[in-house]
């Protein structure tokens, strides 16, 4: 594993960070994700503009981003590429607003002589799905008008979506949604998915098992992350760490999120397939209405799509990491795509964590985050 020791003393602060947070729940202080936002403000910054990078705040159909452009104008007859980035953080903490975050989009902008949309999308809890993933949409809507283009001078043909983690999740899911928009004209060229979120079906897949203690995203935060995007009732929780929360409903979709058919096999020999049991619906454990339905929506859960939907999606790059429980989120949607034709690029680090790509910023930088942030960007320059 990637510098071990540096990796165990930062996985010791969230950890403490987290039974604190479980701690000040229990006593009724402050709710768990309450605490657990403290990672996003040490790492917090203003971002400002300076002699390369110019940085607007601005609300786009209500929502906030940010916005870098080069300081250098463009004569208007070459326009330039775009991003639209979603940060990651379970839907429940993360800001554009944190110096990575801040820092990828510097590098972008000048990397790629692009404009860099990070879009500030409100958190759960309180905001519950689908809040997030519709302001993002409602964002994008938004941009991806020729007028708002031009604005920018920006090349509707030459516009990436891409995000991390959680961010991840939601840059597949818009990609995929604003294609069924029949009144939509522009469509992103490329998407970029870093060690993304990709399905709520089923939380025992190999990576799953084989990294539930790992560093930094144990199976029981992701679980947690998960069903605080849909809910704060606890029975969710519980039912998701014990993988017994599939409904009659979403049991259609699991031949979507089959591990034993999606991933190769040296993922999967050593562990044996079993389904996801499915609890009926007059059960106690599931509620009739409210947040459970959520779980089989596409929206939420991207990988749930038929082929069809696959067959349409723009060239895309899935970065996945060995000691990641999302490992095989990320594996099963490269299965997919190639399966259905889509031209995927898919780096996979042996020796990486889930988040590394994000630890850039002293005293808690790695290596391997450079290095993955040199791959994506040569990937966006060779594809964008
Ligand atoms: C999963 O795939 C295996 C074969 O790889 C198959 O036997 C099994 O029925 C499938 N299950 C579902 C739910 O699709
Ligand atoms: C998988 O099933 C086979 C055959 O039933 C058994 O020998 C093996 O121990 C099982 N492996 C695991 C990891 O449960």
């Amino acid at each position: 594993m990637e510098q071990k020791w540096k990796l165990m003393l930062t996985n010791s602060f969230f950890r403490t960070l987290s039974h604190v947070a479980d701690f000040s729940e229990l006593i009724g202080l402050q709710h768990y994700m309450g605490v657990m936002y403290l990672i996003t403000l040490i790492e917090k910054v203003v971002p400002l503009s300076d002699e390369h990078v110019l940085v607007m705040e601005e609300s786009f159909a209500g929502v906030e981003v940010l916005v870098y452009q080069p300081q250098q104008k463009t004569d208007g007859s070459d326009l330039r590429t775009a991003m639209v980035y979603l940060h990651g953080g379970g839907w429940c903490l993360g800001s554009p607003r944190m110096s990575p975050y801040d820092l990828l989009a510097r590098k972008i902008v000048m990397d790629l002589n692009a404009v860099v949309l990070s879009v500030d999308y409100r958190l759960a809890p309180p905001n519950h799905f689908p809040v997030p993933y519709e302001d993002v949409y409602r964002v994008v809507k938004h941009f991806l008008q020729e007028e708002v283009l031009a604005l920018y001078s920006v090349h509707p043909g030459r516009i990436a979506v891409s995000g991390d983690s959680a961010g991840g999740n939601l840059a597949a899911a818009v990609t995929q949604q604003l294609l069924n928009d029949p009144e939509q004209q522009v469509h992103f060229k490329a998407q970029g998915l870093l060690y993304p979120v990709m399905q709520a079906l089923d939380l025992n897949t190999p990576s799953y098992q084989q990294n539930q203690d790992m560093p930094l995203l144990p199976r029981t935060l992701m679980v947690r992350f998960w069903s605080e995007y849909f809910t704060t009732d606890k029975r969710l929780f519980q039912a998701m760490m014990a993988n017994t929360h599939n409904s009659p409903e979403s049991s259609t979709l699991l031949k979507f999120v089959n591990w034993s058919a999606f991933l190769p096999d040296k993922y999967h020999k050593h562990y044996n397939y079993s389904e996801p049991v499915v609890m009926q619906a007059d059960g106690k454990a599931v509620p009739e209405n409210g947040h459970w339905r959520w779980i089989a929506d596409p929206r939420a859960s991207p990988l749930l799509v038929p082929d069809s939907a696959l067959r349409v999606l723009p060239k895309t790059y899935v970065l996945t990491c060995e000691f990641d429980v999302l490992r095989d989120d990320g594996v099963m949607y490269v299965s997919r795509l190639r399966a259905a034709g889509v031209d995927v690029t898919h780096q996979h680090y042996e020796t990486g964590f889930h988040g590394a790509m994000m630890f850039t910023v002293w005293p808690t930088d790695f290596q391997i985050a450079h290095l993955m942030t040199d791959h994506f960007v040569k990937w966006l320059q060779m594809n964008l």
